[in-house]
């Protein structure tokens, strides 16, 4: 008899990639709807308006966070060519490939880019990087929070003090931490932080977001020239949409002018995985992330798996794994999901052949999530020939969720 494809009866994998992720099921039923028109000042209002003052919480800043079509890369790129000019000196803290995707932005909009690598999966030398930044004296510094590649968290506080201590613009990509892990926009001194909609906000893939300081405001205002973007220069927000009485120049309850049409679907979208983030509270969601990239570890070491990065840098929201000796990481992937309906990642660029990525991000930080991919990850490990006790990894991992939950 040939073998049962549990994953038959599926319509979709469940997502454990480390983003898009899965959706709360009302963030789904909030596009369900007929179109809106982008310009009425009913959506500006009673839609876009309140959703980016609700992210100030998320973000934990006082000051404007922009929504855009788009995704990380686009807020990566909108915060680069907004406040860099050709010729101005960047140091780009690369550790994985997110570092290298900053490094090019940087390099397209004419930044003289000076690059501090970082080995992959180790720490950050924070001494080295300060006096590397007295030595070159950059305008911006950037780094990636949460690098994806790898599954570490760097100490962003502590590039912040870098930064301010120098007097550069802190850039910081939250792409796959913010909303999973604690970010303090205002507290980091960050200027320009950068995100996507698809991770931890559990929201769908097609929105940039980028919450903007008064330095960052500042460096845009003083640009010997304009920015060559027109609809991605962060500043014709503060010309077309921020009211005065928020820094911009939009006379208060005078109609605002989007500078790039929104996608209505998706801000209605945001707007009810924000309010689904408020309702949690942050210390409740960052608490969970951590229990549960804790108990997916645990999972994991306990089939016999070794984590790549150092773990000092362990994220709560990717862990990045190496797979065992003898198994292609491409094969666990196509196993987990042909056979037993659940999607994970292989690594990426260099470590795509040693390694395997799973994302505890939003709705997937739970148990009802964590426990089905490690049964599915011992089930293929043992399809694809290797030694795994099974309900090894489950078991840690429920013992880790009974203890800390
Ligand atoms: C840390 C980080 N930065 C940037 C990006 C690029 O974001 P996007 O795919 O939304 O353009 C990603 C995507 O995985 C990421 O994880």
């Amino acid at each position: 008899m040939s073998e049962i494809n549990w994953a038959q009866c599926h319509t979709r994998p469940v997502l454990m990639i480390p983003g898009p992720t899965e959706l709360p099921f009302p963030v789904v039923q909030a596009m369900n709807r007929p179109p809106a028109i982008q310009y009425d000042r009913s959506f500006d209002e009673g839609v876009l308006d309140p959703t980016v003052l609700a992210l100030r919480d998320v973000f934990q800043t006082r000051g404007e966070v922009i929504l855009m079509p788009g995704s990380g890369r686009t807020a990566l790129e909108a915060g680069a060519l907004s406040v860099i000019e050709p010729g101005d000196r960047v140091l780009t803290i690369v550790a994985g490939v997110f570092g290298s995707l900053m490094r090019e932005i940087m390099a397209r909009v004419g930044a003289e880019v000076t690059e501090f690598p970082v080995e992959w999966g180790a720490r950050l030398d924070v001494p080295r990087l300060t006096a590397e930044a007295q030595r070159v004296r950059p305008k911006a510094i950037t780094l990636v929070h949460n690098e994806t590649s790898t599954g570490t968290t760097y100490p962003a506080a502590e590039v912040g003090r870098v930064a301010r201590d120098v007097g550069a613009l802190f850039m910081l990509d939250t792409v796959s931490s913010l909303a999973g892990i604690d970010v303090r926009t205002d507290e980091w001194g960050v200027d320009l932080n950068m995100t996507g909609s698809q991770k931890c906000l559990a929201a769908p893939l097609g929105l940039a977001l980028v919450a903007v300081s008064d330095r960052a405001w500042q460096a845009m205002e003083s640009r010997r020239r304009k920015a060559t973007s027109w609809a991605y220069d962060l500043l014709r927000w503060k010309e077309h949409w921020i009211p005065v009485s928020r820094g911009g120049a939009i006379p208060d309850g005078a109609p605002r002018r989007q500078p790039v049409s929104m996608p209505t679907h998706l801000t209605e979208a945001m707007r009810v995985a924000v309010d689904l983030i408020r309702q949690e509270g942050l210390a409740h969601r960052f608490r969970r992330h951590a229990i549960a990239g804790g108990a997916l570890r645990a999972g994991l070491e306990a089939m016999g798996l070794e984590m790549f990065p150092d773990q000092t840098l362990w994220s709560n929201t990717v862990s990045c794994v190496k797979a065992p000796k003898d198994v292609d990481p491409s094969a666990v992937v196509t196993a987990m999901r042909d056979r037993y309906g659940i999607l994970i990642g292989t690594g990426l660029d260099r470590i795509r052949t040693s390694t395997l990525r799973i994302g505890t991000m939003g709705i997937t930080s739970s148990p009802l999530y964590i426990l089905p991919t490690l049964g599915a990850l011992e089930l293929a490990l043992r399809d694809l020939g290797s030694k795994c006790e099974p309900g090894a990894g489950v078991a840690a991992a429920q013992a880790a969720f009974a203890e800390r939950g």
